[in-house]
């Protein structure tokens, strides 16, 4: 049994990327494994800026994540700010961090790309990112495959601070699906609340259609084969077995289909995935003291792991100086 851990932004709607990229896969992990899963709101600090937007978010994605199947009796499911001790470390091991290895990550580099001002929450990212795991002996990761930068210096930083002050962290190993390397958005580039290129897992029916009657397409007529790599065809088999997958490459190759219908077809497809989380949310909605509750419990589980790692790494590099 392995200790499987994750953590997602609050920083938006979460989507059709999300659910592919991590949260199925962890929901399936719970199964069979000790899963720590956490709503990482100090991350989304980075760049949400009114209160009111990231508290709400926060909670949202909370009830969002056990409406789809999270089950924080039999797993450890909190909100990263309720176990602060998580920035504690994130200051010890910021003292074994290169300020160059800082620099070469490429979703920093990407932002300044983009214009943004950085400010130093950005900047140290990644360092909370591996506080994250490093703190509750995370062993096994599942992320997108735009994370596997921020897996790997953890593990540099990780291995740095073993070296320098003794085992202390595990070394944690990135779990990034071999099938599905990126969910595309409706504009064809990485799906990301970023970008206004989502599909909604939730919300209006109506918001959802209109995202999905809006992914692009080429011009290639209903009398002509369709390019499979098209967006609409990986997203459509997302959702799909092999056998489907077969199935509809087929028909795509053959003149008579019209995108249309395919992006009417993966329209329903959703809505029917997800339509049980859907019913399951509307109750949650109706009982949030009730899944406050659950994130405290959360919390006071994740904290008692917490201590034990923190205590250890205050030990090892003399913070705490004895009792
Ligand atoms: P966003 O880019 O929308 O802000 P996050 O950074 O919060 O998403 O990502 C949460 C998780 O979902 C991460 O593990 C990330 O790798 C995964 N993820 C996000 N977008 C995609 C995508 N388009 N394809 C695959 N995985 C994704
Ligand atoms: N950086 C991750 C993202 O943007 C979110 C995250 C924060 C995370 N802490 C984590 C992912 C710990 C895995 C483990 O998606």
């Amino acid at each position: 049994m392995k200790r499987v851990l994750s953590g997602i932004q609050p920083s938006g709607q979460l989507h059709l990327g999300n659910y592919f990229g991590m949260m199925k896969r962890m929901i399936r992990y719970q199964e069979e494994n000790d899963l720590f899963c956490c709503i990482v709101n100090y991350h989304a600090l980075t760049s949400v800026r009114d209160s009111n937007v990231l508290s709400e978010n926060t909670l949202q994605a909370a009830i969002d994540f056990i409406a789809l199947g999270m089950d924080p009796e039999k797993s450890t499911f909190w909100i990263q700010g309720d176990v602060p001790q998580v920035t504690e470390l994130t200051w010890l091991i910021s003292t074994v961090t290169g300020v160059g290895l800082m620099e070469r990550g490429t979703s920093y580099k990407d932002k300044l790309a983009r214009g943004l001002t950085p400010n130093m929450g950005l900047f140290n990212y990644p360092i909370l990112m591996a506080s994250d795991i490093l703190l509750f002996g995370g062993e096994l990761v599942p992320v997108g495959k735009d994370q596997k930068q921020h897996l790997e210096m953890t593990r540099d930083i990780a291995q740095k601070f073993n070296q320098t002050f003794g085992d202390v962290f595990i070394i944690p190993e990135p779990d990034i699906s071999k099938e599905l390397q990126m969910v595309p958005g409706t504009d064809g580039q990485k799906m990301s609340k970023s970008y206004d290129n989502i599909i909604p897992i939730f919300g209006e029916e109506k918001a959802i259609k209109k995202k999905v009657m809006s992914i692009v397409t080429d011009s290639t007529q209903v009398d002509e084969p369709k390019d499979f790599s098209a967006p609409v065809f990986q997203l459509l088999s997302l959702f799909l077995d092999e056998e489907g997958i077969a199935e509809l490459k087929s028909t795509a190759s053959k003149p008579g289909l019209g995108f249309g219908d395919v992006k009417l077809s993966l329209f329903e497809t959703i809505l029917a995935e997800f339509e049980s989380a859907r019913s399951k949310r509307e109750v949650l909605m109706n009982r949030k003291d009730d899944v406050l509750d659950m994130l405290k419990m959360g919390a006071q589980k994740a904290s008692d792991v917490a201590e034990e790692y923190l205590e250890k790494a205050r030990i090892a590099t003399g913070i705490s100086y004895g009792s």
